[in-house]
């Protein structure tokens, strides 16, 4: 099926960040797991399924709309080498990507293209719901307890 103007650039674009978050989230987990923090290690997986999963969605959608999905393209992104710094740098990832897919939610919508917008809100929900939420609060915690204490809990 052909799509309207634009969307295919749109869904390529966001397809760029899903891959960005799915390598980041694959190597940390390894890092996490090499650390012995089974407890991050494990979150981190759930992240990387999740975000598996939103490229598998964009990726159908591009192929249904006949464009081409770009596996090279990658935001830019700062790896910290502490574990907060992971965090922030994570978080500030989740926040362009639910940015990015608010303003391609309201492109579908201008455009009438009611199955693009139907793709995109159960991803902007996990983003927020679930990635955004938790990268906040964990964050929030080692600010007000520090990274040790933290740390000590996640093993
Ligand atoms: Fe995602
Ligand atoms: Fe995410």
């Amino acid at each position: 099926m052909k799509s309207q103007a634009g969307i295919l650039d749109t869904l390529k674009s966001l397809l760029t960040g899903e891959l960005t978050a799915m390598d980041v989230y694959l190597v940390q987990s390894k890092m996490f797991a090499n650390w012995g923090y089974t407890k991050l290690h494990d979150r981190l997986s759930h992240e990387f399924d999740d975000e598996k999963g939103h490229a598998e969605k964009l990726i159908e959608r591009i192929l249904f709309l006949e464009g081409t999905p770009d596996m090279s393209a990658r935001l830019p992104f700062a790896h910290g080498d502490t574990v907060l710094a992971m965090m922030r740098a994570d978080l500030e990832l989740e926040l362009k990507v639910a940015s990015n897919l608010n303003l391609a939610i309201a492109q579908a919508e201008r455009l009438g293209d009611n199955g693009t917008r139907a793709l995109l809100v159960p991803l902007l929900q996990d983003t927020e719901g679930d990635h955004i939420l938790w990268f906040e609060s964990q964050v929030e915690i080692i600010e007000t307890v520090g990274e040790q204490r933290y740390l000590a809990e996640m093993i």
